[in-house]
Formats: C-alpha cells, sequence, structure tokens
C-alpha cells in the first residue's frame, strides 16, 4: 500500500486567475494529482485555507511527518493530516492543503488498487450505491460572482436542471439551452458579459428577472429542464439593520419568505439553496414549513448554513432547517471528512448536490465524487468555463466506461 516517496506543490492560477496550490504526490513511479478551487461567498464555519506560499511548505512538514510511514486507506491519511493540524478547522496546515493530500493521496491509492476513483470514493462511504447526479447548471450569474459595475441580479446563481440523469444528454440540453438564452438576451443588449462561473449577466434589481428569463426560453428550448437558484442569502444579509439588500432593494426575513414562495410556485422551481442567512434558522424553519403545508417537493439546500460538516448537518436537522445540502470538500478539507458529511446528510433523508467552488480549476475530482456517492446533483457552473467543463466530461467519460463494461459482459 502506499507510501509517499515524494511530493511537490507549485502554485498556479484558478479560473479568476488568483493563486492556488497544485500538489502531486509520488509513491514509487506511481503519481496522485490535485489543485484546489477557493469560494468568494464563504460560510463562516468553512475550514480555513492559509496563503499558497504557507500551504507549499506545510507541505514539507507533512512529508517530514509521514516519512517512513504507509497509508493504508483514505481514513489514515485523513486522520493523520487533521492530527497533524490540531485544530477544528485546519487553520494550522490549511484545508486548501490538506485537501490537495487527501485528493492526490486518493487517486494515488485507486491507481495502486487498479479500481477508478469514483470506486474508491464509493468504498469510503457508509451508504452510499453509485448514480449519475443530475446537472446542476448556474447560466445566469449574479451577486457576488459578477463585477458590481455590471449592476448584477440579487441571487448568485439561476440554475437550469436538465431532467434526464444521463451526463450526456444533459450537457447537450444545457448547450442547446444556452444558445436558445443568448437569442432572448441578445435584443435586450446583453449575453456577451459573464460572470465568475461562465454564466450570462443580467442587469437589474428584481430577484425574479433571471427566471422570468430563463423560463422565455424554456418555451423554445427543445427539451425538458427544472431550474433552481442559489439566492446565496448570507451576502445579502446586513446584520446590522437586520434585513437583506442589494444596493436599492431591502427585503425583511418574511418579505424574503414571499419571494421564494412566488417564484417557486410560479416557475415549478427544483431548488432553492441558502435562501436565508447562516445565522437566521427561524426563517429557514418557515420555508419548511410551508413546504410542508403545501405538501411541495422543493429543495432547501444548506451550503454556507451546512459547510460540508457533519456537526452542523445533524443541528440542521433536528431542528427541520433544509431538507438538502450542498458538498463541497474544501469547505472540510479532506475527503473521509467529506463523505462522512454527505452520509450524515442521506441518512437523514436529505438530497446532496456535490459542488465545485466559484474559482476553480481543471481539477475534476468532484465528478468522481458525486458519481460514486450517488449525489442526487452536481453543480459545477457553466460549460461554456473550460474548467467547469472538465467535470461534466469526466462524467461523461464515466458512463461510457461503464457502457462498455456492460457490452463485454
Ligand atoms: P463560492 O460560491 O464558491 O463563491 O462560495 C458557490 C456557492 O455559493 O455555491
Ligand atoms: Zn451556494
Amino acid at each position: 500500500m502506499p507510501k509517499i516517496s515524494a511530493a511537490k506543490g507549485i502554485i498556479i492560477n484558478d479560473s479568476r486567475g488568483e493563486k492556488t496550490i497544485e500538489v502531486a504526490l509520488l509513491s514509487g513511479d506511481i503519481e496522485g494529482k490535485a489543485s484546489i478551487p477557493s469560494g468568494k461567498s464563504r460560510g463562516k464555519m468553512e475550514a480555513k485555507t492559509v496563503p499558497v506560499e504557507r500551504a507549499l511548505e506545510n507541505l514539507d512538514r507533512f512529508m517530514r511527518a509521514a516519512s517512513g510511514r504507509t497509508f493504508d486507506s483514505m481514513r489514515e491519511i485523513d486522520n493523520f493530516l487533521i492530527e497533524l493540524d490540531g485544530t477544528e478547522d485546519k487553520r494550522n496546515l490549511g484545508a486548501n492543503l490538506t485537501l490537495a493530500v487527501s485528493i492526490a493521496f486518493s487517486r494515488l491509492l485507486s491507481k495502486e488498487k487498479g479500481i477508478p476513483l469514483h470506486e474508491l470514493l464509493r468504498n469510503e462511504s457508509a451508504v452510499a450505491a453509485p448514480s449519475f447526479p443530475r446537472l446542476f447548471i448556474n447560466i445566469i450569474n449574479g451577486g457576488l460572482h459578477v463585477n458590481a459595475s455590471l449592476n448584477p441580479l440579487p441571487f448568485q446563481e439561476q440554475l437550469i436542471i436538465p431532467k434526464t440523469s444521463s451526463p450526456e444528454g444533459a450537457l447537450k440540453s444545457a448547450f442547446s439551452f444556452i444558445e436558445s438564452l443568448k437569442g432572448v438576451l441578445s435584443p435586450r443588449g446583453e449575453g456577451d458579459r459573464f460572470g465568475d462561473e461562465g454564466g450570462f449577466v443580467v442587469s437589474g434589481l428584481n430577484p425574479e428577472l433571471g427566471l422570468e428569463l430563463l423560463d422565455e426560453t424554456r418555451r423554445i428550448h427543445d427539451g425538458e429542464v427544472d431550474f433552481g437558484i442559489d439566492a446565496a442569502s448570507s451576502s445579502l444579509w446586513n446584520g446590522k439593520d437586520k434585513v437583506y439588500e442589494w444596493r436599492e432593494s431591502r427585503w425583511n426575513g418574511d418579505e424574503l419568505l414571499e419571494v421564494y414562495k412566488w417564484i417557486s410556485e410560479r416557475y415549478n422551481l427544483l431548488s432553492i439553496e441558502d435562501p436565508f442567512d447562516e445565522e437566521r434558522e427561524e426563517e429557514w424553519r418557515k420555508l419548511m414549513r410551508w413546504l410542508g403545508e403545501k405538501n411541495s417537493g422543493l429543495w432547501v439546500i444548506g451550503d454556507d448554513l451546512t459547510v460540508t460538516s457533519a456537526k452542523k448537518i445533524r443541528e440542521m436537522a433536528k431542528v427541520g432547517a433544509a431538507n438538502g445540502v450542498i458538498i463541497k470538500p474544501n469547505q472540510r478539507g479532506t475527503v473521509s471528512e467529506t463523505i462522512a458529511a454527505a452520509d450524515l446528510a442521506r441518512q437523514f433523508g436529505w438530497k446532496v448536490i456535490v459542488s465545485h467552488r466559484s474559482g476553480e480549476t481543471d481539477d475534476d475530482f468532484i465528478a468522481d465524487l458525486a458519481y460514486g456517492i450517488g449525489a442526487d446533483g452536481l453543480k459545477a457552473g457553466s460549460p461554456l468555463q473550460q474548467e467547469r467543463l472538465v467535470k461534466y466530461k469526466r462524467l461523461i467519460q464515466i458512463e461510457k466506461s461503464l457502457k462498455n463494461e456492460s457490452k463485454l459482459e
């Protein structure tokens, strides 16, 4: 089993042009690599990153400590990283460093075992059965993911979710939807500016406008898609005045709740992520109670609320604040803790959506993770941006390899 014989860390740029790290681990002549994304609308309780230069120094520290040791499983290496770091939030080594080592090691281990990465990840989960996630594709960007000078919409993400569970079919549907959407945006003089996740920028204050444009497109689009939003409300929350605000617009919690009720019915939304601030769980519970009364199937998804933390997921499930969760490996900092958080959410009957970050790299790990643990969704941005497209392509590669296997049987 792998003994790490060498490690190499370098600094690369992410999709926003910001510095991040890429780590390669060697075991003999087998190599496992990983690079790390970063978020802009972060939850307060996320694991902490350290500056890239310090992360690389910490890689050397890890190598000195790990010298001569073998690691037989993800749990072993991840526990080793957790102990070496010694904090709740990875602030010593940095979650960027611990995750880079953890993911790079998972690739080493899968190569040594001669199994695909998604199979290794599935085996780490107590409850998963692999299956293809639906694609959650952010095609109109807003909020903090757009340069403020462009007057973006308040909600960070307006997503399309093709109805097929075949990644190849879903990606095709997304590209054709994007073409149709261009036709809807261009008479408005829009469709040529993009946000951080490669989605179009639409200017305006009306939180419904993005969905209205998607709906207009859906009527001419050949293929079935659902819609979702990520309001990323913690970034709208003004704790001093106790209101949600975006430029001149202001809503109190009840007014925002009315917006969600209206748009979820009008556009038949599949999901709403981070509808309220991460510390205002009473507001979340009101939305959940409304779902109960309406017998609505809306997915109410925690992201900043739950930060891929088993502890937070348990707390929020107990008070009934959500019915689904975003799983982002770099919110926690190791592969096994990430999978444990997803497992726990599943045990509460929650939906699980594996997600990228707004600053991404070419690393496609989350595709193997989403398939391996049988996530309900994979959220990876607009396929117009290379760093996002690679994730969808990796899913398609898995889909093709399974088809070939079944032909051989
Ligand atoms: P972030 O946003 O990666 O900038 O935090 C993504 C999200 O909120 O889902
Ligand atoms: Zn989010």
